[in-house]
């Protein structure tokens, strides 16, 4: 739609042509409701087309009184040449409504609460204006996005109304929290609730998101030089993150075995005893961020006796927590012993399980007192605060967001061939660390429909007979 002539050239058109096929079918016909549940009849669906328009053009785009019973609509009867009066006579005066609007700005109404638009998730509903820019645009018309960690989920109704009732309430001051926060103590529950870690409500502390926690800790535990043990493959941003902070990453690949994707502890033990490159801080993401390994209890153990030995600052990115398929459980690292809380620094956020990434809030949980004391001897506004929208928001996933989430239900690099092949976009390969190469990472927090659709163009980029090599 260009402009409002255009628009009011297929309002004509639909005002036209509603009362004309009525018209044709005779008033008997077109007032008698068709014998199936639900169904409407011709005259209904037309009476309240026009009642819509009336309604919305009139009543919310243009702010003008309008008398509507919805209710009522859906019982009418009548005869299409009353129908067409009534339309034509409304026709003049939504056109009347559309002059006196600048099309740019903002409704003059807001719709009533719980309307949530058309069921089209991808282009109305919260999110998908991000998932439509971020996600679905970049690669182009043809191709299927599978990449960007971003749900096709709309976001859970329970966060969309506890931000509509911030707004509502029109409570857009400054937040008065001498105690810190209320999600420093949602934080604390959440932990206790889910994975029975008491965690000190206290040691939180509220930044935008996860890659500023992460630098922060780095800033105020590290300098330029330090080595830093990382699981590779990664999560790109954190290894671009040690590398323009000149922190030396020390790889730890995650070796591919019967037991599922596991870190290569002798590898931790060596490079953290090696004289040359001892590291001071271990950042372990668990849920592994890409090979999807969840770590194990045993295993977190080694590495909290690895950590224990060689006195590592232990930073625990666990924001994939809450994704974990069954039989896996997440174990926070600082919830195995009081040794390892006091080496710990965890990190995480709603924005993942809840498909908010857009509200930028997230929680570092410090477990060693020198650097809580560290962070808070900064000036309080050097690193930001969140808004309190943002704070709304996940409280309201974490509070009430758990129904939701249970609904959920290769010679050429990977990423290009399937690109080439099979017209779906994956992430993967060589920005995830050295031996990533040869792996495609799948973002399938979509429909079963666009997830075959993917698996589709998988199948077609790798069919035996295209890449001799792969
Ligand atoms: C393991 C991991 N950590 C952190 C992030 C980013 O979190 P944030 O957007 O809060 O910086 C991601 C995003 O995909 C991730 O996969």
């Amino acid at each position: 739609m260009r402009d409002q002539n255009e628009y009011l050239y297929f309002l004509r058109r639909a005002f036209d042509g509603m009362p004309g096929a009525l018209e044709d079918l005779g008033d008997d016909v077109g007032n008698v409701r068709p014998p199936l549940p639900g169904a409407n009849s011709g005259y209904v669906i037309a009476y309240h087309c026009v009642g819509v328009a009336d309604y919305w053009i009139g009543h919310i785009v243009a702010g003008r009184e309008v008398d509507r019973d919805r209710a009522a609509e859906f019982a009418a009867t009548g005869s299409a040449h009353e129908l067409r009066r009534k339309a034509d006579a409304l026709f003049e005066r939504l056109a009347t409504d559309l002059e006196s609007v600048t099309p740019t700005a903002l409704p003059r109404n807001t719709p009533p609460a719980g309307f949530e638009g058309p069921d089209r998730p991808l282009s109305v509903q919260g999110v998908q204006l991000h998932v439509l820019e971020e996600k679905w645009h970049r690669p182009g018309p043809r191709v299927l996005p599978a990449w960007v960690a971003d749900m096709d989920f709309p976001t859970p109704p329970v966060v969309v109304a506890a931000l509509r009732e911030a707004v509502d309430r029109r409570d857009l001051g400054y937040p008065d929290w001498p105690d810190g926060g209320p999600l420093r103590r949602a934080f604390a529950r959440r932990m206790m609730d889910r994975y029975a870690w008491a965690a000190p409500a206290d040691r939180v502390r509220e930044q935008t998101d996860l890659i500023q926690c992460l630098q922060l800790i780095l800033h105020l535990a590290t300098s330029a030089g330090d080595a830093v043990a990382v699981q590779t493959p990664n999560y790109p941003p954190f290894l671009a993150t040690l590398a323009t902070m000149n922190r030396r990453a020390v790889p730890i690949p995650m070796h591919d075995s019967a037991d599922g994707w596991c870190m290569d502890l002798a590898a931790l033990d060596t490079a953290v005893a090696g004289s040359g490159c001892k590291a001071l801080v271990l950042v372990l993401v668990n849920p592994h961020n890409p090979t999807g390994r969840v770590l194990p209890r045993a295993e977190l153990e080694e590495i909290a006796a690895i950590a224990r030995r060689h006195d590592l600052l232990v930073i625990s990115d666990e924001i994939h927590a809450e994704l974990v398929y069954e039989p896996h459980r997440h174990i926070p690292f600082a919830s195995l012993s009081p040794d390892a809380a006091g080496r710990t620094v965890t990190l995480t956020s709603g924005t993942k399980a809840f498909n908010l990434a857009a509200i930028r809030c997230a929680v570092t949980h410090y477990g060693p007192d020198r650097l809580l004391a560290l962070r808070d001897a900064q000036p309080p506004d050097l690193y930001g605060a969140v808004s309190p929208l943002s704070v709304v928001a996940t409280e309201a996933a974490w509070r009430e967001g758990d129904a939701w989430q249970r609904d959920l239900g290769l010679g050429e690099p990977p990423v290009e061939r399937v690109l080439g092949e099979g017209d779906v976009l994956f992430d993967g390969g060589s920005p995830f660390g050295p031996d990533a190469d040869g792996f495609l990472r799948l973002n399938f927090a979509t429909s079963h429909a666009v997830l075959e659709d993917i698996l589709a163009g998988l199948v077609r980029a790798l069919r035996p007979g295209l890449n001799p090599g792969g």
